[in-house]
């Protein structure tokens, strides 16, 4: 079969919120702590605590969002041991990850001061699983009061005078889970209840995000949407692409053919997660209010030989760049429901597009995806239809190209493809309907290497790195391009 794709650049299927492209920092192995902060008197270069080299790279993407501080940790985390003179905040052990000591020095205050230099809207997520309802609503009060109150004077003693916005608020992290083992008729009380008191001060209103299923728990999604549909603007969902399941985790690097196809399989599997919660969704709110927001998602393999087991650092190759490239189309032909995504992590914890060693940085592969693909944050997802031969191993069929077109406010119409096959190559033609020019201006970028493990490191930082992608032809609003087995390409038509 041909590989044929049709663009109708004229028909919009909805805005491709930017929040797709939004990000997760936990307080878990080298996130916060050596990836992002190293403190005000580390001999790295840093901005009040919290390294340029890494604020440098994250700006270049964009980032709508960020999510902090977890994650469990989040169902563990109390607010206020983060809070006042560094050196008298309290030190706790951090029993999820590593069973090492937090020291407490990254809390609320760097946290905005990290959002404001990145210019990204926090997107904080409180405690349920070990939090009191008080604890939680003096958090709300402590950003975002501007009178005279206990939490804001308390926030004006510590250094910060005026609130800050704070728009997105996760009420409790996998409730099902870590966040406290909950079943969900009890858990959409407790959300019911919590949620009550995130208040809405002055003109800073909240976004209230609950805590959704796990993967394909559709029971839960059913229950929080039957009982507090109301009370929510979103609903969190999780999905981990795992080659071979939890209980056996593979190499984030040296894996066989068959690994790379399981773990295409694994990340496609989002496609029929979203699709089946949001039918379940669709019952209950059938404009669509609620947001799904995926705010963990991205690869889980082995840990690095020789690393803390409760780190989560891997490897990142091109296999990782393909697993975003497609979860991201994902989430676009989606736009409707997924209103906002996080993947995890965004340094040195599992699928991040940042690792650092001391001082050196790299930025990954995944990095490279999200960079190309920022033209499709708030831009119009356009119709595409598509007939693509099936890539199959073991009895399973994939379809070989993902791909995915959006028209940006600039007019441009950008089409992000990936080919997932591990060793064919696709010759593509892209008819594009609806185009005012034939013959447009057509620039595009390519993300490949031979080595499906190829991937950067602190001294190797430039061995996977986005190309120009030469031979495209147009010629009466039809284009041809031949993409490589194993990579993703972004190409701006007009
Ligand atoms: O991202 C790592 C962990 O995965 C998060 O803390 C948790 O929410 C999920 O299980």
């Amino acid at each position: 079969m041909s590989n044929r794709i049709v663009i109708n650049a004229d028909l919009s299927k909805g805005t491709i919120s930017r929040h797709i492209y939004g990000h997760f920092a936990e307080h878990l192995g080298r996130c916060i702590y050596g990836g992002i902060w190293v403190g005000e008197d580390s001999d790295i270069p840093n901005t009040n605590g919290i390294r340029n080299d890494v604020l440098e790279a994250l700006k270049n993407l964009q980032i709508p969002n960020l999510r902090w501080p977890g994650g469990c940790f989040a169902d563990e985390y109390h607010w206020k041991d983060g809070i006042g003179p560094r050196e008298t905040r309290k030190r706790m052990v951090n029993t999820h990850w590593g069973g090492v000591v937090e020291n407490n020095h990254f809390g609320t205050h760097e946290f905005m001061k990290l959002c404001e230099l990145l210019e990204t809207e926090p997107y904080v997520n409180g405690n349920v699983g070990s939090g009191t309802v008080q604890e939680m609503s003096e958090w709300v009060e402590y950003m975002t009061f501007d009178g005279e109150s206990p939490m804001a004077d308390l926030r004006r003693k510590n250094g910060q005078d005026k609130p800050w916005k704070l728009k997105y608020f996760g009420v409790g992290n996998e409730n099902w889970g870590c966040g406290g083992n909950m079943r969900p008729e009890y858990y959409s009380d407790l959300y019911r209840r919590y949620q009550t008191y995130v208040r809405n001060y002055g003109d800073n209103k909240i976004y209230r995000i609950a805590g959704g299923p796990n993967i394909d728990d559709y029971k839960w999604t059913e229950v929080l949407m039957r009982e507090s549909t109301r009370f929510m603007d979103g609903l969190s969902l999780h999905h981990y692409t795992l080659p071979d399941g939890w209980e056996n985790k593979q190499p984030a690097l040296g894996f066989d053919h068959t690994q790379w196809f399981n773990t295409m399989k694994s990340a496609l599997y989002m496609d029929e997660l979203i699709t089946r919660h949001s039918a379940i969704m669709d019952q209950y709110d059938p404009k669509k209010r609620v947001g799904m927001i995926v705010d963990e998602w991205g690869t889980w393999f082995q840990v690095e030989p020789g690393t803390n087991p409760g780190f989560l650092y891997q490897q990142n190759s091109m296999r990782d760049a393909l697993v975003a490239g497609i979860t991201l189309n994902v989430f676009h032909d989606h736009c409707d429901r997924v209103h906002m995504a996080n993947i995890a992590q965004t340094v040195n914890v599992l699928q991040s597009v940042i690792l650092t060693e001391g001082e050196k940085m790299t930025v990954t592969p995944t990095y490279h995806v999200f960079e190309m693909y920022k033209a499709h944050q708030d831009a119009e997802a356009l119709e595409l239809t598509k007939q693509t031969p099936k890539y199959e191993m073991n009895g399973t069929s994939l379809e070989q190209i993902s791909a995915t077109a959006s028209r940006g406010k600039d007019g441009r119409v950008n089409i992000s493809l990936c080919n997932i096959s591990h060793d064919q190559a696709a010759e593509l033609t892209i008819e594009l309907r609806g185009l005012a020019d034939a013959e447009p201006h057509v620039q595009g970028r390519i993300l490949h290497h031979d080595d499906l493990s190829a991937h950067n490191t602190v001294d190797a930082p430039n061995v996977v790195a986005p190309a120009e992608l030469s031979g495209i032809q147009i010629e009466n609003g039809i284009l041809r391009i031949t993409l490589p087995a194993a990579s993703v390409a972004v190409l701006h038509v007009g």
